[in-house]
C-alpha cells in the first residue's frame, strides 16, 4: 500500500432509489483503518490491534479525533463566476446581463483563465469538494485553463466549454458552426485523458439557437460517452421567455430532448418549477438534475423540490453553483438545503444530505464505480474533517449522541474552517496550515 489512514470514517456504501434506504447502507466505523494504494482504496475495515497488513516501517498517519468521509461532489459550478460571487440585487436574467456577461468576457486571455483556474481548484480542494461538473465560458482558453490546472493533481473534473450563439454579448457569441468545432477539438484533447471528462454545455435554451442545439446534438451522437451540462427551468421569467423562443415545444425541457440531449450523463442545473411531463422526460431518459440550494435562494428562483424528485426517480446531485450560489463549501450548502426543504416540510436528514454530497452526486455523474465512497477499488478522492473548530462546535457537538447528530451540526454550523485535509486521487493534494 502506498498510505494507510487511521481515523473515524464515514460513507453511504450502495446507490438507493428512496431516501428511506439510506441509513441503511451508512457505515460508520469510529476507528478505522483505510489503505489506499495507486490511487485507489484497497481495503477499509475497524482497526484491530497488531493490524497485519500494516508495515511497521511506513505505519499509518494517525487521524484519530478527525472525521473522514468521501470527497464531496458539486455537480453544478462555474469557474469564471468565482469573482464575482455575491454580486448584489438581481435575479437571474438581469444578473447574467449586468454582472455574469462581463465577467466571462475576460476569459479569451489564457494567462487571466489560468490564474482563475488555478484559484477555483484551491477553493474546491480548500472546501472538501474533490469532483466538480463545471461550467467554462464560451471561449477554449477558458476550457484549456481548467483542464490544465485539474490534471496536474490527476483531479475527476468534467468540463466543457460554453455553447452560446444568441441573446448574449457579441463577444460571447459564436456561430453554431464554430460552437461545434471548437468544442469538437475539445473532446479530442481532453475527453478522458486521466481523470478528466467533457461535457458538451450549451449555456441554456435562451442563448441557444436551434442551429446550435443541433451542433450539441451531433457532438453527442459522435462522442456519445461525453457529458451535456445545461441550465433548467430555474426562474419563471426565463421560462416564459424559452416559451416565446421556443413556441413549437410542449415544455422547457423538450427543447433539449427534442435535440437528444436528454440521457444518462445529462445533467440539469436547477430544475425548479417543472411540470409533470418533464418530471417523466427526466426520469425516462435517465437524466439528472443538480440542486443548488445557495444560488436558488440568492437569485430568488424558488424552492427544489427534492420529495418530488425522488418521486420520480430522478438522480440529482448537489451544486454550488457558483458565481450565483454564495459558497463552494459543500457543509454550507448542504446547511442551505436543509432549509430550503423545511419551507416545503420535508424534513432533510443528516445521513441523506451526505448522500447527495457524495455517492448521490457521483450518481447524478454516472461517476458512481469511481467514486463516492469507500468500497474496494474506488478512487481515493477524501476530506479529512475536524468537525470541532470553534466554540460554539465544541459546546455542540459535546452534546451530539451519534455520528448523526454530528453530521447535522456540521451541516448548520460547519465551513471551510472545518476541513483539515483534502485527497485526491490517494494523494493529499490541500491541508489546512492552521491543523498541524
Ligand atoms: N442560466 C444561464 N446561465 C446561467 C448562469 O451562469 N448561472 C445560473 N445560475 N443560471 C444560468
Ligand atoms: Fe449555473
Amino acid at each position: 500500500y502506498h498510505h494507510a489512514l487511521r481515523g473515524a470514517f464515514f460513507d453511504i456504501t450502495a446507490t438507493v432509489d428512496s431516501p428511506d434506504d439510506i441509513a441503511r447502507h451508512a457505515r460508520y466505523i469510529e476507528d478505522g483503518l483505510l489503505f489506499i494504494r495507486d490511487g485507489h482504496i484497497l481495503s477499509l475495515s475497524p482497526w484491530q490491534e497488531g493490524e497485519q497488513y500494516l508495515n511497521p516501517a511506513q505505519g499509518y498517519r494517525d487521524l484519530r479525533g478527525k472525521l473522514i468521509l468521501p470527497g464531496f461532489v458539486d455537480a453544478h459550478v462555474h469557474y469564471p463566476q468565482t469573482e464575482m460571487i455575491g454580486a448584489f440585487g438581481e435575479q437571474l436574467l438581469t444578473w447574467l446581463t449586468n454582472y455574469t456577461f462581463p465577467v466571462e468576457a475576460q476569459f479569451g486571455d489564457p494567462e487571466y483563465a489560468a490564474q482563475i483556474a488555478q484559484f477555483f481548484i484551491d477553493q474546491l480542494l480548500s472546501n472538501g469538494t474533490t469532483s466538480a461538473l463545471v461550467f467554462c465560458t464560451r471561449h477554449p482558453e477558458s476550457v484549456e485553463a481548467l483542464f490544465s490546472a485539474a490534471s496536474r493533481i490527476d483531479m475527476r473534473l468534467i468540463a466543457g466549454k460554453v455553447m452560446m450563439d444568441r441573446n448574449a454579448p457579441d463577444e460571447l457569441t459564436e456561430t453554431a458552426q464554430q460552437s461545434y468545432q471548437q468544442s469538437r477539438e475539445l473532446i479530442q484533447r481532453w475527453h478522458h485523458r486521466g481523470r478528466l471528462g467533457y461535457a458538451i454545455t450549451p449555456r441554456f435554451a435562451p442563448t441557444s439557437s436551434p442551429a446550435l442545439l443541433e451542433a450539441a446534438r451531433q457532438l453527442r451522437e459522435e462522442f456519445p460517452d461525453t457529458w451535456l451540462h445545461t441550465h433548467l427551468s430555474e426562474n419563471q421569467d426565463e421560462i416564459t421567455w424559452v416559451k416565446q423562443l421556443w413556441p413549437e415545444h410542449q415544455h422547457y425541457l423538450d427543447v433539449y430532448h427534442h435535440y437528444q440531449l436528454t440521457g444518462k450523463r445529462s445533467v440539469f442545473a436547477h430544475g425548479i418549477h417543472l411540470e409533470d411531463e418533464e418530471w417523466q422526460c427526466l426520469h425516462h431518459s435517465g437524466s439528472a438534475l443538480a440542486f443548488c440550494p445557495t444560488s436558488n435562494l440568492f437569485l430568488g428562483s424558488g424552492l427544489f423540490r427534492l420529495a418530488q424528485c425522488w418521486r420520480s426517480r430522478v438522480p440529482m446531485g448537489i451544486g454550488s453553483d457558483v458565481g450565483a450560489g454564495t459558497t463552494f463549501n459543500m457543509l454550507r450548502t448542504l446547511g442551505e438545503a436543509y432549509k430550503v426543504a423545511q419551507l416545503q416540510s420535508y424534513r432533510l436528514p443528516a445521513c441523506e444530505a451526505f448522500y447527495h454530497a457524495t455517492l448521490g452526486g457521483a450518481r447524478a455523474l454516472c461517476l458512481e464505480d469511481n467514486i463516492g465512497n469507500f468500497l474496494p477499488g474506488k478512487e481515493a478522492d477524501l476530506v479529512v474533517i475536524d468537525p470541532q473548530v470553534t466554540p460554539l462546535q465544541r459546546l455542540r457537538i459535546s452534546h451530539c449522541k451519534d455520528i448523526y447528530e454530528t453530521l447535522f451540526a456540521l451541516m448548520t454550523l460547519g465551513d471551510d474552517r472545518n476541513i483539515v485535509q483534502t485527497w485526491v486521487n490517494g494523494e493529499c493534494a490541500w491541508r489546512n496550515e492552521t491543523h498541524t
